[in-house]
């Protein structure tokens, strides 16, 4: 573990810009207030950020929405803030990570603009504009994210052009040798200014079958549970493979800056499609997104049945990673409950491989309702009931009016249930949610065998998930009880003797333990073992 990189070693923080911090009151957060704000996360302990898009915007998808890949958007400042947060970030030992969202771009990109000007345009096969199906209708049966045709009309030019989510995102056509250049320019662009990797937006979408042929029907979609989109297999539009050959050339333009730059993926694939992104040799992407904690079930046996599924399907050398929560799911704290948001924590923080903690979990934070005609999402509007806003609400720095994230008025409420979850009311709380992301990050920090030991699982049952992390004169035992039942973990052959080194119950840090190990309902451990 000695050689393991920052990235592997470390733990991710994952920063929504527009929420973290407001340095000029206008309501958004913005690149001076989230340099203000370093040291909260120095504090707590993590080694990189990652920030959802700061690009200029029409700000359609806030920011998912690019219309100028090399340059800040005036609502979170300009290049000299980011620059100067990239050196401030890098002082404190922090590495930064920018989003890049290759798929799509703004349709007020001046490429689009182009684009659409006339079908003889030199930047017209930017895009893929194609001619109407054999019908009139759209040339096939494709549906983007909010369940309808992926195609949109084209009145003056008489075609429609391809795009996976809004009308105002159309899709670059990554079949182009200039796209591909023009793309792989504007990473070298943030590489050469100190930037020290990417998290990349919607991969698998990048390119669609050339021959167009429609997509089956899905015969699991579980209508109103699913998304509409999901009524079809997206198998001639999604992870093609002129797609991971991409992702590998993508590689290759980081690397041309060192070999410690690194690249995250957002895959929402099937388990064994999203480590195919390792790529051969482990040529692909660092860090292929694992949902599973996510989107799975939250229960013990499904989770240790996932965690070898996936440790199992890694390829060789291929490094796990841990995703818990994210500016498109509803917080952890509102899908498993507070209780067991703080087994989460503990859980994320102790499975073997990078984790990546969403902005203000470590608080414990919920999601806050937000009426109808409040929200902020276009897919509020497009796919009621699975609008994101709720958990991209302002941080709660303190009990000030603005929450200490703004004086002005917050662009998102800030939320009454996570007014008393700021960090100022539990910085120095020993039973906080706070206090034990601290803990477990700066026993991660102490013992290499937490962030890159080795990892046995300990037979359990019931709503016990346990596992061993070892490394060379380490040895420690992980216990979760994922239910609310008090249980007791009986190991043949393995007596726990140690010490408690991090607890969801702060009576119960540092307690000596003998024997077998009880555990109160949704209560967690890591013992020291001796
Ligand atoms: C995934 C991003 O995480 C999400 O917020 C965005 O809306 C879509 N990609 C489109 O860029």
């Amino acid at each position: 573990m000695g050689d393991a990189t920052w990235w592997q070693r470390g733990v991710i923080y994952h920063v929504y810009p527009r929420s973290f911090m407001d340095g000029d009151g206008d309501g958004v957060g913005d690149l001076p207030g989230l340099l203000g704000r370093l040291d909260h996360l120095t504090w707590l302990g993590v080694d990189a950020l990652w920030l959802s898009p700061v690009h200029p915007s029409p700000m359609a998808d806030f920011g998912y929405d690019v219309s100028d890949y090399l340059d800040v958007d005036p609502v979170f400042g300009t290049l000299e803030d980011l620059d100067r947060l990239l050196a401030a970030a890098h002082g404190r030992g922090l590495r930064m990570l920018l989003d890049w969202v290759p798929n799509h771009t703004s349709d007020r990109h001046p490429w689009f603009q182009e684009s659409r000007s006339s079908r003889e345009d030199p930047r017209r096969d930017w895009y893929v504009w194609r001619d109407p199906g054999p019908g009139g209708g759209p040339p096939n049966n494709w549906l983007r994210y909010i369940g309808d045709s992926a195609w949109g009309w084209d009145e003056r030019t008489g075609q429609y052009y391809y795009r996976v989510f809004l009308d105002s995102q159309p899709d670059l056509n990554w079949r182009n040798p200039g796209v591909q250049e023009a793309m792989f320019d504007t990473l070298r662009f943030w590489l050469a200014r100190g930037v020290d990797g990417f998290r990349i937006d919607a991969l698998p979408s990048l390119v669609e079958d050339e021959r167009l042929r429609d997509n089956p029907p899905n015969p699991d979609y579980r209508p109103g549970v699913d998304l509409p989109y999901l009524r079809q297999l997206p198998v001639w539009n999604n992870d093609q493979p002129e797609t991971r050959e991409l992702a590998a050339r993508m590689r290759k333009v980081v690397d041309e800056f060192g070999d410690d730059r690194v690249l995250l993926g957002e895959l929402v694939l099937p388990m064994e499609q999203t480590v195919a992104y390792y790529g051969p040799d482990g040529g692909g992407i660092q860090v292929p997104f694992n949902f599973e904690l996510v989107s799975g079930a939250w229960d013990a046996r499904s989770i240790a049945g996932y965690v070898d599924r996936y440790l199992a399907a890694l390829p060789a050398g291929g490094w796990p990673n841990w995703v818990l929560g994210n500016h498109d799911s509803p917080r952890v704290a509102s899908r498993v409950g507070p209780a067991q948001a703080r087994v989460a924590a503990m859980l994320l923080l102790t499975l073997p491989g990078t984790p990546i903690l969403y902005y203000g979990d470590e608080l414990g934070l919920t999601d806050v309702p937000i009426p109808a005609e409040q929200a902020r999402d276009p897919i509020a509007r497009l796919v009621p009931g699975r609008g994101r806003d709720p958990a991209r609400t302002p941080m709660p720095w303190d009990g000030g009016l603005g929450a200490g994230f703004t004086s002005g008025r917050p662009w998102l409420p800030v939320g009454e249930a996570n007014r008393p979850l700021s960090v100022a009311a539990q910085r120095d709380d020993p039973g906080s949610m706070l206090t034990l992301h601290r803990r477990l990050l700066r026993l991660r920090r102490q013992a290499p065998a937490l962030a890159g030991g080795g990892y046995e699982p300990v037979e359990a049952d019931g709503d016990v998930l346990a596992y061993l992390r070892t490394g060379p004169g380490e040895r420690w035992l992980v216990a979760l009880n994922l239910g609310p039942h008090p249980a007791r973990l009986a190991v043949p052959g393995l007596e726990p003797t140690g010490r408690v080194a991090a607890a969801t119950d702060p009576a119960r840090q540092d307690r000596p333990v003998a024997g077998e190990l009880r555990l109160a309902g949704d209560e967690s451990v890591v013992v020291a073992l001796g």
